[in-house]
C-alpha cells in the first residue's frame, strides 16, 4: 500500500503531517527514508548568483533534507528497529569546475549531514548514506535552458544535440544514467544486503568523478 501526500520540503509542519499520517496508517513504524527533492540553478559565475535564488536553492535542496530528517528520525528511533536513510547529493559535490556554486554548496552540505547523522544514529542501527549521481535522464537536465547552455551555437537545441557534451563528463561512454540506476542503488542501500554500510558517499556516476 502507498499513502502519497504532496508537501513542500521547506515546510516542517507539512512534512511532519504527511509522515505522521503515513506512520499511523501503515503500521506505526518508519524503516526507510529517501530525501530526494532538489532544484538546480544556472551555470553563472558565483558572484553573479542572485541572492534570493541562492537562498531558495539552499532552502529547498539543503534545508529541505534537514526538515525531512527532523520529521522522520524521531519515528525511526521510537520504532527501535533500525532503518536506512538515503540522502540524494550529486556528483556535482565531488568534482571541481566553475558554475553552479549554490547547487554544489547545497549538495556538499548534504554530504556533511550524511556523515554527521551516520555518527549520531549508529547506536540506533539507523544507517545514513548519500548517493551522488552523474547527470540523470530527468527534467532537471532535459530542458531548454540547459540545452541552450550546452549548445549556444544552435538556435533550437534539443536532447540529441547535447548527448555528446554530456558524454564528455563521464568515464563510461554514456551521456546520462537512467532514473532506475539511481533508485536501484537506493533500494540496495535500504536492503539487508547493505546492513553494515553507513556514512558512505556512493557515486552512481559512470566514473564522472575520475574524468
Ligand atoms: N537529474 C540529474 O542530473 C541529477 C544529478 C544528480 C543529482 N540529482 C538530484 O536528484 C534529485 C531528484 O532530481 P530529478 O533529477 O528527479 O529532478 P526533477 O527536477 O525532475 O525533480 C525534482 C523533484 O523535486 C521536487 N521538489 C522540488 N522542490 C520541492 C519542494 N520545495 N518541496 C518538495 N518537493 C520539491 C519536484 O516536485 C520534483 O519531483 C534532486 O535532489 C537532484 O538535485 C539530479
Amino acid at each position: 500500500r502507498i499513502l502519497a501526500r504532496r508537501a513542500d520540503v521547506r515546510d516542517l509542519g507539512a512534512v511532519r503531517a504527511a509522515l505522521d499520517e503515513g506512520v499511523a496508517e501503515l503500521g506505526g513504524r518508519l524503516d526507510i527514508v529517501c530525501a530526494n527533492a532538489g532544484i538546480i540553478s544556472q551555470p553563472v559565475a558565483t558572484w553573479e548568483i542572485d541572492l534570493d535564488q541562492w537562498r531558495e536553492l539552499i532552502d529547498v535542496t539543503l534545508t529541505g533534507v534537514f526538515v525531512t530528517i527532523k520529521a522522520a528520525v524521531p519515528h525511526m528511533i521510537a520504532a527501535g528497529n533500525g532503518g536506512s536513510i538515503t540522502l540524494t547529493s550529486s556528483g556535482a559535490a565531488l568534482i571541481s569546475g566553475g558554475g553552479f556554486a549554490d547547487y554544489k554548496a547545497a549538495k556538499s552540505g548534504v554530504l556533511s549531514l550524511t556523515r554527521t547523522l551516520a555518527c549520531e544514529l549508529a547506536e540506533h542501527f539507523i544507517r545514513v548514506n548519500a548517493i551522488c549521481p552523474t547527470a540523470v535522464d530527468t527534467p532537471m537536465i532535459q530542458n531548454e535552458t540547459l540545452y541552450r547552455s550546452f549548445r549556444p551555437d544552435l538556435p533550437n537545441p534539443g536532447r540529441e544535440d547535447v548527448k555528446a557534451g554530456f558524454q564528455t563528463m563521464n568515464l563510461l561512454p554514456i551521456p546520462w544514467v537512467d532514473v532506475a540506476d539511481v533508485s536501484n542503488a537506493i533500494v540496495w542501500l535500504a536492503s539487508d544486503a547493505a546492513r553494515y554500510i553507513t556514512g558512505v558517499t556512493l557515486p552512481v556516476d559512470a566514473g564522472n568523478q575520475h574524468k
